[in-house]
């Protein structure tokens, strides 16, 4: 039988729409379940959504939809940007799915008769926007640290989850196991965390507060707590308990996460498994978080990046590209629409897009477009060996993608493309092509290009499918539907069919001109994403470093040549006292011209020599070539007034 790989995306609250952070985490585990698929595992692969308690209740009421109709709108813009994405889950679950409620509560029993639930009074400082006690010491402040309110002191009686019992073993598994929670440092903080006394958990709502929920199968009183019955989604996903997938996919367990819900994952979820004699999940994968401008993405912000936005403008694959090959697995990274571009027209369409249009066009040139008949041992000399090169890089690739690393994939990839780029250039094929007597070598060239390229072809898969079949599609590569993007079919160098016909050349990614991209995925037209022209976005800097220009009105007193500059004038300016100023506005201004004109002055500049004259200062004004304008003020003021 084969190997199984069974791989998750948290569920998402149905709270707010989609952004970069839940697309990110399903493209990860999107391309995770491909790769698998493709080294021959039987993946599958849970995605869903998160739809009982509080937050849901809210975010209905605050739009005044009953929950169920508000959850099945929020769900069904997951499940479209999913689609969208190309992402190929095998199932979409809901919690409010009753086969999901079902075994909730099958669980929820279990635990209950085998005696680790108690109920019990307890009065404490409840935080109703994270839906949970908090503990004097998690607070920050007395506040809670996510919402930044006080928690209420609230008294109620509710069901506990012994969790306390399990400490011990808890910590035990995690040291015993070093592969259970990664990377390192996310194990480290959880048992840096459980270095504590663990408290019990609370897993009960009563219902005259919250009926937006799974009740209590020993008391209907009560609904289950949110992350209790989220949770359960992992196995009832799979029809725990005597579902064939449960057998089947379970022992192969990988979760994927974020930072921010270490703390469920890592410890309520291995006890609740534990308790209800169900083994444990194989790994729980832990990423970092995406930032816009060094800050969380929030909506009082007003930075929330909007996934669907950009895949319209850039395209899906090449949005997956940015996604998996700017973040570091477990690192923050951070998002700005400029690191995509830039992204897109180096990597895409620099790299990868004309290294493939290369070598389809010199296929098409010196063989009619078919894969020609070579002879390898007669390749030209150049010191670099690319079948060796794409074994590496294969094996490389490997190692990182299992371990979620797949920044560091790509980078193998990446480096195996500039090599095949090198390779073109020491090989010269149109030197080659016109000696007749080379013909030998130049097959052997061309052939050793287009099977390194159905290598990078398999290699991206994963990560842009669509890419891929293009480009097997493009290099005639008739390897079976199934067999296509099989890791041991790459790993078999000389697998292109000499003869095959290759398709004309294709412009895998059109490079992205700045000017002509609109503000996608972000909301407000900040002035620094800017589409006009000249729009040179520099980096930001706070008002701090911009006070330290000293800005003033001035008026121009003299202007005159500078004597064999043809760009320059020399000025009299009187900003409150009179200064000499060189400025580069020869081509656009006559001296004549500017004599008593308003102008904007930099006075603090540092002096410098222009063409022999000292200039203290520098006028404001965009100037290009012939054309420009001088910045000026709309009314008449007194010289040397600051401007800030
Ligand atoms: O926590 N960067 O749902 P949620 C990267 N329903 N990833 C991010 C992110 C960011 N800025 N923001 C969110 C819940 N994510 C629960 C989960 S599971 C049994 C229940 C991603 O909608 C990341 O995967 O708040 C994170 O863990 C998840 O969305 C939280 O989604
Ligand atoms: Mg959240």
């Amino acid at each position: 039988m084969a190997d199984t790989c069974y791989i998750t995306t948290p569920i998402y609250y149905v709270n707010a729409r989609p952004h970069i952070g839940h697309a990110y985490t399903t493209v990860v585990a999107d391309v995770f379940a491909r790769f698998n698929a493709m080294c021959g595992r039987d993946v599958f692969f849970l995605t869903g959504t998160d739809e009982h308690g509080d937050k849901i209740m809210k975010a209905a009421a605050e739009q005044g939809v009953s929950p169920k109709k508000y959850t099945d709108d929020i769900s069904a813009l997951f499940k479209d940007l999913w689609a969208r994405l190309n992402i190929r889950y095998s199932r979409f679950i809901r919690t409010t799915d009753e086969d999901h409620k079902r075994v909730v509560q099958y669980i929820l029993a279990k635990i209950h008769e085998s005696g680790d639930i108690y109920f019990s009074e307890y009065e404490g400082l409840y935080c109703f926007g994270c839906e949970r006690f908090y503990t004097e010491r998690e607070l920050v402040d007395g506040k809670c640290p996510d919402h930044e309110t006080e928690p209420e002191q609230i008294k109620e009686t509710n069901y506990f989850f012994r969790m306390s019992r399990y400490q011990k073993w808890l910590v035990d598994y995690i040291t015993e196991n070093p592969g259970f929670i990664r990377p390192e440092g996310y194990r480290n903080e959880i048992l840096s965390f459980l270095k504590e006394p663990l408290e019990d958990l609370c897993i009960s709502r009563p219902k005259a507060r919250l009926d937006w929920g799974i009740p209590l199968p020993f008391d209907e009183n009560y609904v289950t707590y949110v992350w209790f019955d989220a949770l359960v989604n992992y196995v009832s996903g799979l029809g725990y308990p005597d579902g064939d997938n449960f057998r089947t996919y379970w022992p192969s367990a990988n979760h994927l996460v974020a930072k921010d819900i270490i703390k469920p994952h890592g410890i309520y979820w291995p006890i609740m498994l534990k308790a209800a004699g169900i083994p444990l999940y194989r790994s729980l994968n832990v990423h970092g978080f995406w930032k816009v401008d060094e800050s969380k993405m929030s909506k009082s912000l007003g930075n929330v990046v909007d996934p669907l936005e950009l895949m319209n403008v850039y395209g899906r694959d090449a949005f997956r590209y940015f996604l998996c090959r700017e973040m570091t697995f477990g690192l923050d990274a951070g998002f700005s629409e400029k690191s995509l571009v830039d992204r897109i027209n180096s990597d895409l369409a620099n790299d990868l897009g004309n290294l493939f249009s290369r070598v389809l066009a010199m296929t098409e040139k010196y063989f009619g477009g078919k894969i020609p008949e070579a002879d390898l041992s007669i390749l030209p000399d150049t010191g670099m060996d690319i079948e060796s090169l794409a074994r590496e890089a294969i094996l490389e690739y490997e190692r990182h993608m299992k371990g979620f690393y797949i920044s560091r994939a790509l980078e193998a990839v990446w480096s195996f493309i500039g090599a095949m780029n090198r390779f073109v250039d020491y090989t010269a094929p149109w030197v080659i092509a016109k000696d007749e007597s080379r013909r030998g070598e130049l097959s052997a060239v061309m052939y050793t290009l287009l099977e390194g390229l159905r290598i990078v072809a398999g290699l991206v898969a994963p990560v842009m499918p669509d890419t891929a079949m293009t480009m097997m599609g493009c290099l005639g590569a008739r390897v079976d539907e199934n067999e296509r993007f099989s890791l041991e079919s790459l790993k078999r160098w000389g697998c292109l069919p000499a003869g095959a016909a290759v398709e004309k050349p294709k412009s895998l990614f059109p490079r992205v001109d700045v000017k002509e991209k609109k503000n996608a995925g972000k909301p407000a037209p900040a002035a620094a994403d800017d589409d006009r022209p000249g729009m040179d976005v520099k980096p930001e800097i706070d008002i701090e470093t911009f006070s330290k220009v000293d800005l003033r009105i001035g008026r121009v007193l003299a202007a005159e040549r500078v004597p064999k500059a043809r760009k320059l004038l020399k000025l009299e300016v009187d900003i409150g006292e009179v200064r000499t100023i060189v400025a580069g506005i020869a081509e656009v201004y006559r001296p004549e011209e500017l004599v008593g004109r308003q102008v904007v002055v930099v006075a603090n500049l540092k002096p410098a020599k222009l063409m022999g004259v000292v200039s203290h200062g520098m006028l404001l004004a965009a100037v290009d070539g012939k054309d420009g304008v001088l910045a000026t003020v709309d009314k008449k003021a007194k010289p040397g007034t600051v401007l800030k």
